[in-house]
């Protein structure tokens, strides 16, 4: 068992590489770790689970105690003859794991290939892209109530899913602690190509196997977003925002080159979109800025300070309210705000 470390560096655990301290860290090497060292996590009022770290920014400091868990392990749980059930530890790598699973003949998985983080995360904000959901391929989440300290199992049906939010976002970081997510995998694959620019690439192609498709996401990814390793960035800043058909209809008209999709609750617009209208894209001012290729990402170009970043963020989404009255809510947990 690990002890609390004080006054914990987060900039290499972050991926958008700006300074920050944790007043402690700890890191979770079992699940009997965590229960042991439940009443010393308990101390701290304000908690947050790492992961892969990236889709945070860190505005100042962290006042509070950083768990980082460290749980490996992939398990096929059970088997039939058309699916497989298998249980992945939270802090495998997503990327590894979409790959791992479609050389394994496990499908489902492969347009969520080369999101950064951990499988442990991906439930909390339902990762998507391309098309899927992770929500889709997840049978149950295993997680630990760091209030209670009690292990729980929650279906799929019962996580709350939605577009970038589940029961585990909603109820806020640190309090609950994903340990195992379980995926129910495909053994015949069905491939998801309803992604436009998917469909269009494989139109004329006369058969396309999983590792094709997994092939094409990946350059997609790397020809519209930046690799944060190269730049750091925490992928799309912002989420893309639904509105109402009303208020479609109006910006519509006034804009009828807008991008927007039909949804349950009106319309999705395209938040790149309007915020290249807005006339952000590939700005720079300092060392943050806009990409160049994809405007809902924001990249820093070697700023220290996550404040800056925060204050471009806002800066867009004063002009995109100005501009189009619509509001733009960030998809990044923002951290390290001081009281
Ligand atoms: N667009 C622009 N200008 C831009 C960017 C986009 O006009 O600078 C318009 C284009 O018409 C484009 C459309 O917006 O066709 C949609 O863009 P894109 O396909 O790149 O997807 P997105 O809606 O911007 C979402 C996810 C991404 C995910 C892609 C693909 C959110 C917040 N983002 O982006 O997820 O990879 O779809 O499915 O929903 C992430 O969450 O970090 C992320 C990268």
């Amino acid at each position: 068992m690990q002890a609390i470390k004080p006054q914990v560096s987060l900039k290499e655990l972050t991926t958008f590489k700006v300074d920050s301290n944790a007043d402690g860290f700890l890191q979770l090497d079992s699940v009997d770790d965590i229960i042991e060292c439940l009443s010393q996590i308990q101390q701290y009022d304000q908690r947050l689970v790492l992961g892969g770290g990236s889709n945070i920014l860190m505005v100042g400091d962290y006042s509070g105690l950083i768990l980082y868990p460290q749980l490996f392990g992939i398990n096929l749980l059970d088997e039939s003859d058309n699916d497989v059930l298998v249980a992945v530890a939270a802090s495998e790598n997503w990327h590894n794991w979409v790959l791992h699973s479609s050389q394994q003949g496990w499908h489902g998985l492969e347009n969520l290939a080369l999101i950064p983080g951990t499988v442990g995360a991906a439930p909390i904000q339902n990762i998507g892209a391309y098309g899927v959901e992770v929500e889709q391929f997840i049978d149950y989440v295993e997680y630990i109530d760091l209030d209670s300290g009690v292990q729980h199992l929650k279906k799929q049906r019962e996580c709350e899913f939605a577009y970038r939010d589940s029961f585990f976002k909603k109820a806020g970081q640190g309090r609950y602690l994903v340990t195992q997510v379980v995926f129910r995998l495909l053994k015949q694959p069905q491939l998801n190509l309803t992604y436009q620019p998917l469909a269009s690439y494989f139109e004329d192609k006369p058969s396309v196997n999983p590792a094709d498709l997994i092939e094409r996401v990946c350059e997609i990814r790397r020809s519209k977003l930046p690799d944060p390793e190269l730049i750091p960035n925490a992928g799309s800043f912002f989420k893309n925002p639904v509105v109402a058909e009303s208020v479609y209809e109006q910006l519509k008209q006034s804009h009828p080159d807008l991008v927007a999709y039909p949804v349950d609750e009106g319309f999705k617009l395209a938040a790149g979109w309007l915020i290249e209208k807005a006339g952000f894209k590939g700005v720079k001012e300092g060392d943050v800025g806009v990409h160049t290729q994809q405007a809902l990402v924001l990249v820093n170009y070697g700023e220290t300070d996550g404040r800056k970043i925060w204050q471009l963020a806002e800066k867009i989404q004063q002009s995109v309210l100005q501009q189009f009255g619509v509001v733009l809510e960030a998809e990044v947990r923002i951290e390290g705000r001081q009281a």
